[in-house]
Parts: C-alpha cells; structure tokens; sequence
C-alpha cells in the first residue's frame, strides 16, 4: 500500500495522476474556498462556501477510495479542512487540524490524500482554524459499502445529507475576538438545517417510499433532537457502525456525532414538519424544514412536534438502547460482531476530566487541568523533524488530579497496538462531547456520577457501537475502549467549539519505535511546511 500511495504522489507531481493504476479508484475534487454572503437567519453574514456553495458539497466515495482534494483557499486568512471520523490510517498528516497539518495560505491551494480505508458511513468534514466553523465551510461526507458486501436494509429510494447545528448572527471573527478577551459566547440565535433557517430547507419524497438521512450535529454548542412529524425513525448506522434497527419517535444527536436514520414516507400525501430543538437547554431553540409528499395535497399543519427538552434519563436511555447489529456486515464482508472487543484485556486505563476555569483573567477550558496551546510548529512535523522545544510527551497527566488550570502544548503517548479503556469523567453541569481523530472506539458504558472500578461491572462487552465521538452527561462519566492500530499524532477534543477554542483538547502521540511504512506513510510530498519546520526537505535524499 505504501509503495501504491509513493507512486500516486510522484504522478500528482507530474499531472499523471488518473495512469496510476493503483488498485483502489481514485475520486478527485477541486474546490474554491471564498467568503460569500449567506443570510441563513434572515440577516446578512459572511459564509464559508465552498464552490460558492453553503453548506459545502457532499463527498461521496466507496470503501478504500482514494479522495484527492485540491483545496484553493481564496480567504484572506489562513485555512485548513479536518474531516471527522476519516481515521487517514497511518497518515495524520492529513488530518487538517492546527497539531498534525500546516495551513493553507491566504491564496495558495493544498491538496489533500485521503484514503476511506475499510471504512463505511457518514461523516462531515469541518474548518478547522480561527473559529471557521461558526461561518460554514463544513459538509457532508458519506462511505458507500463496496458493491458485494450486504447492507443490512434495502436501498433506499432517496439518501439526503441533513446537517444541523445550532448558529450565530455574528460573524466568525466577532465571536472568535470575544474568545481572544476571555469572554464566554452567548446562547446561540437559532439552528440551521442545511444552512437554512426556520422552514428553509425542504425533503422531497414519493408516498410509500423508504428513506435514508444521514444526519449529522455539525453545530457548535448544543446536543440537538431531530424528529419528523407523524413519521417514525429507523436508527440504521451511527459512524460507521450498523446498528440494531431500533424505532424512536425522534434522536438525539451531540456535538460532532452523525447517524443514519431510514423512514417510511407511510402518511397521508401532505407537507410535514421536520424539527430540530436545543437539548438540556433553560430557553429552547427550534428550527424547522419541510417534509414534501410528491403528490401533497397541501402545506404543513399544526404546531411542530415537541421532543424531549431537558431530560437527561430519556437520552442515557436511548443512548444505551444503540447497539451494534452482530450479524450485519460493516465495510468487510465478515459479520460486525467477529471482533470480540470485550474479550480483550486492557493493558491501560486513561481517565481525562473536563474543567471551566480563568488562566491570566480569561475564560479556559481545560482536560486534566492543562488548556492546550497551539505551538508555532504542528506537532507533527516536529515529531518528523524532530524539532526540539514544540511539545513535550507528557505534558498532560492521564489522571485528574484536581490542580489549578494551566496552559501547554499537551501531548500525551500511547503505545502503538496497546488497548486501552479511556474513561471521561464530566463533574461539570454541561453535556460534553468527546471526539478522537483516527480512530473509532467502543463506547463501553455510561451513567451518572463518579466512574469507578465497580463501574466496569455495568460495561456492555457483547454489542457496543463502535464510533468517534461519545457524548458524557453532566456529572456524568462516559468509558470506551481503543485498539491503538493507528501510529500518528492525534487529536482528541471537545466538539463543544467554544471549549475546544479555549484548550479543551490535546494530542494523543500514538507511538512505536519501528520506521516500518508498513506502521505509518512517509510525509506527503506536497506537504505544506511552516513555522520551524520551513524549509526542511519533505524526502530524505
Ligand atoms: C475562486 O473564486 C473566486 C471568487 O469567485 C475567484 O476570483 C477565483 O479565481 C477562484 N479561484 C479558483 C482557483 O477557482
Ligand atoms: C465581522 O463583522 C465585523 C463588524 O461587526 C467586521 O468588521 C468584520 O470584517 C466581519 N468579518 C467578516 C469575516 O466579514
Ligand atoms: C494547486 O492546484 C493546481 C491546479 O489548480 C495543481 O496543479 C497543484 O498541484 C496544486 N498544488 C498543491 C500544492 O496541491
Ligand atoms: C441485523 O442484520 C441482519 C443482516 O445480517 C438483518 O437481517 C437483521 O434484520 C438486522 N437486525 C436488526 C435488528 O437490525
Ligand atoms: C485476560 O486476563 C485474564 C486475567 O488476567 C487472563 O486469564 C486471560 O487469559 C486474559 N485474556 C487474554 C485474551 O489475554
């Protein structure tokens, strides 16, 4: 494989990238980075688009596709695209967040490859510097399985992209200058579904018809409820995991999680509300979109429906009712269930605390009392380079140990192949929401109060989903378990936007002492290098 990727960068290079005749296809996208106006709450903004479009185009791909992105960023500041739960075996170089991927400069385009390896489902793709996120610039991404392999439900008749994400009538740059003087953001304005306020967006569906949504919370602050009107909801795939085809009458969806849903259009032909509200919220925030039968006999009726507001055991509940299906097959033909996670020992219990506090009189978020610091290096080029001085392995504990919050570039090492139980305490009064790059995890257990040891007794060991983001309750404490077969400098973060901004994240250096390509990619050749890595020769001589 390494050798395959080696030839594809050289032919990159030299504009013959189609002859590569590498074994798996090769899908390729070019896309234009500007600001745009967008005025999704009824009031002029500044977006992200891209190729001048807001949301940003979906990528669709297949299992094992390479995707090379070519990314102009015609911003007047620098940019970078992360793509959430793309695990980039062996490659964090491509993860487009500030620790492993330089930024693209103001004018200057990057291209990005990426390779959906053994993987399936939905995904999105974000920008990752400077507080972008709250403009746009994000999209959907979804994995197809390959064309043999059994998809535990028929094919759909329509499979839409259904982002939503709570949003602010000021700009990016204002919230991001109010988190630069230490302020807290205020209560977001509204919800965008599709980048359309309330009644923007609309679904169109035959009667009779089955549907897939992927539906994906790509907002900054708030856990979402999505729920359709008269309609009831298939919960079918969570990050790429086939789950136990279980019905709800609506979802609940954290910061950064996505999931697949399928739903009969069984009603009589008319318009339909879709609504999405802010959960464990005091003031809640509703948006709606519109369910359009082909043949409807007319607009919309009665109030939106209602969800859940601020119950907190009706979400733990459906949390631990989302199991995986053991017998389906997920990118590989061989069934889910063939890998027995909970036969496995740990050989290591990481527990991380999240905690709020002021650094210097500013607003921090912080994990294990350290508030990350970007340095003026990715960490990863350092590691490459081995520039001394960027980071240091341990400079974050991996155990709360109730100190005074401080600021460092925090790095934490793992060993390569260990597996490993991650516990996430949460004594905060918030919903968090933890996200790992380059990985999907089991979520083992979750419930209320402090993790203990006798808290492993209530883990489920049989049918867990395996996915890259988990959500932990106020006061509440969330375990999952890691095989650590991905070697690279990953990021693991509050997907609470504001949090992760302010420090809640760090970098997890998985690590071996082999140099085998078998365990990780060179660096890219076209990789863009900045800060005290310039300069440096991507390819020893
Ligand atoms: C990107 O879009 C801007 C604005 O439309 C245009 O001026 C620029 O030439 C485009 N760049 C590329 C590489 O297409
Ligand atoms: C955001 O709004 C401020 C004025 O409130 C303006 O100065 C700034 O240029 C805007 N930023 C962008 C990216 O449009
Ligand atoms: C920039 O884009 C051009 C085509 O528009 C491409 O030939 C070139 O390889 C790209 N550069 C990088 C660094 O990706
Ligand atoms: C589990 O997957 C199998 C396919 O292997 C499918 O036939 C079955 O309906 C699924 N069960 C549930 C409950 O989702
Ligand atoms: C896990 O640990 C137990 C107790 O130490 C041991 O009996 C068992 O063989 C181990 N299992 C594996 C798969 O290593």
């Amino acid at each position: 494989m390494q050798l395959h990727l080696a030839v594809v960068l050289l032919c990159a290079t030299s504009g013959l990238f189609a002859n590569a005749g590498a074994e798996d296809p090769y899908r390729f996208f070019d896309w234009n980075v500007t600001f745009g106006d967008i005025y999704p709450l009824g009031v002029r903004q500044t977006g992200i688009l891209i190729n001048g479009q807001f949301p940003g185009p979906d990528i669709h791909s297949v299992t094992n596709d390479n995707l090379i992105i070519n990314v102009h960023n015609s911003l007047n500041e620098p940019f970078l695209i992360s793509w959430s739960g793309i695990q980039q075996r062996r490659n964090s170089y491509e993860d487009g967040v500030y620790g492993t991927t330089c930024p693209i400069p103001p004018g200057k385009n990057f291209t990005y490859i990426l390779q959906v390896k053994d993987q399936i489902g939905s995904f999105f793709y974000f920008p990752s510097l400077a507080f972008h996120k709250a403009a746009g610039g994000f999209g959907g991404i979804r994995i197809l399985s390959r064309p043999r392999i059994p998809v535990p439900f028929p094919d759909p008749a329509g499979d839409y992209t259904v982002l939503i994400g709570d949003w602010y009538k000021s700009n990016h740059t204002n919230l991001k200058a109010r988190l630069d003087r230490g302020k807290k953001l205020p209560f977001p304005d509204g919800i965008l579904i599709n980048g359309r306020g309330p009644g923007g967006a609309s679904f169109n569906v035959e009667q009779g018809k089955t549907y897939r949504l992927r539906i994906s919370n790509v907002g900054l602050q708030n856990s979402l409820n999505f729920r359709i009107q008269n309609h009831r909801l298939t919960l079918v795939e969570v990050e790429g995991t086939h789950t136990l085809q279980t019905t709800y009458s609506s979802i609940d969806l954290h910061l950064g999680q996505s999931c697949s849903v399928l739903f009969k259009a069984d009603q009589p032909a008319k318009d339909y509300y879709i609504a999405v509200s802010t959960r464990f919220t005091s003031r809640v925030l509703t948006s709606t979109a519109i369910l359009r039968y082909s043949n409807s006999a007319g607009p919309v009726s009665g109030p939106p429906p209602g969800g859940p507001t601020i119950q907190i055991d009706w979400s733990l509940n459906q949390a631990r009712s989302i199991r995986t299906n053991l017998t389906a097959s997920g990118p590989r033909p061989n069934p889910q269930g063939s890998y027995h996670y909970g036969l496995i020992n740990t050989t290591k219990t990481i527990r991380l605390a999240n905690s709020a506090g002021q650094v210097n009189g500013k607003q921090r978020y912080a994990v294990n009392s350290v508030s990350f610091v970007p340095e003026d290096t990715p960490l990863k080029l350092a590691d490459y380079f081995k520039i001394g001085g960027v980071f240091r392995v341990g400079s974050i504990s991996d155990n709360p140990y109730g100190g005074k919050i401080y600021l460092d570039t925090s790095v934490m090492q793992a060993d390569y192949r260990a597996f490993i139980e991650i516990v996430f305490q949460n004594n905060e009064n918030i919903v968090q929401s933890w996200h790992l790059d380059g990985y999907s995890f089991f979520v083992v257990g979750m419930d209320g109060g402090q993790w203990t040891t006798a808290s492993r007794r209530e883990y489920n060991l049989r049918d867990a989903v395996s996915r890259c983001t988990t959500q932990v309750y106020p006061k509440s404490w969330t375990a999952i378990y890691v095989a650590l077969d991905n070697v690279g400098m990953w990021n693991l973060r509050s997907e609470f936007w504001a949090r992760q901004y302010l420090g809640q994240q760090f970098y997890l250096r998985v690590y071996t002492t082999s140099t085998s390509l078998r365990d990780e990619y060179p660096i890219p050749k076209n990789a863009l290098l900045c800060g005290r890595a310039s300069g440096r020769h991507t390819r020893p001589l």
